[in-house]
């Protein structure tokens, strides 16, 4: 699918250099992500084939056959949490504002839907006004902050969870335990 010139496609294993020089560039700006350079090559090579393998969504946008951003959702492992899938985001810094993150997201989030995961939770720095809006209008609920959780150099930094149920889970969970 196009939209203007950005055209988004299902990620593949021969993206995973890209991916992985991309996720760096976002994360040495030390402000969006929870690592602040690029995970190792064979890291990045590991986790994305396994991921592709389990079935999950990832998705590229890409311009002029460059990648410039990324949407994924990875289900949990554990045999009880399986119906729960972590989702990540991020645009290269000029590409941001122009509605390819909402555009980006939803296209994720329906490949999910499909996928039959029920509830999908993330985390964001609370300073991350941008994607928190973005998030909320997606559905997304604050469930909690971890404060202080994140340590830059000097700077403490709180994270927020947010999830997003499915209908069929919202009147499941227990809030409370004996
Ligand atoms: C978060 C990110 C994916 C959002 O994508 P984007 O293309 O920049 O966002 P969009 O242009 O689609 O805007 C989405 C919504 O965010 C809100 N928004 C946009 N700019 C904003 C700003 N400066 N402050 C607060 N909210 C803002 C608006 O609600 C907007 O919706 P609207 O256009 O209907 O008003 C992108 O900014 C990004 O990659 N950021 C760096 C990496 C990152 O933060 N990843 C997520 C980690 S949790």
């Amino acid at each position: 699918m196009t939209y203007g010139d950005i055209l988004f496609r299902p990620m593949s294993i021969d993206d995973a250099a890209d991916f992985n020089r991309l996720v760096g560039v976002v994360a040495r700006e030390r402000r969006y992500l929870r690592f602040i350079d690029a995970p190792s090559m064979d890291g990045t090579v590991n986790f994305l084939r396994d991921s592709l393998a389990a079935g999950n969504p990832h998705l590229a946008a890409v311009v002029d056959g460059e990648l410039v951003g990324w949407c994924d959702v990875c289900r949990h492992s554990f045999e009880i949490e399986a119906h729960v899938g972590r989702l990540g985001i991020g645009l290269a810094q000029e590409f941001r504002g122009k509605g390819l993150g909402k555009a980006l997201l939803d296209m994720t989030l329906a490949a999910a839907e499909r996928l039959n995961f029920q509830r999908i939770e993330l985390t964001a720095f609370s300073d991350n006004r941008r994607a928190i809006a973005l998030y909320e209008t997606r559905g997304f609920v604050h469930e909690g902050v971890m404060r202080a959780a994140a340590r830059f150099g000097d700077e403490y930094r709180d994270i927020v969870l947010m999830a997003r149920l499915a209908s069929s889970l919202s009147d499941k969970g227990t809030s409370a335990v004996d």
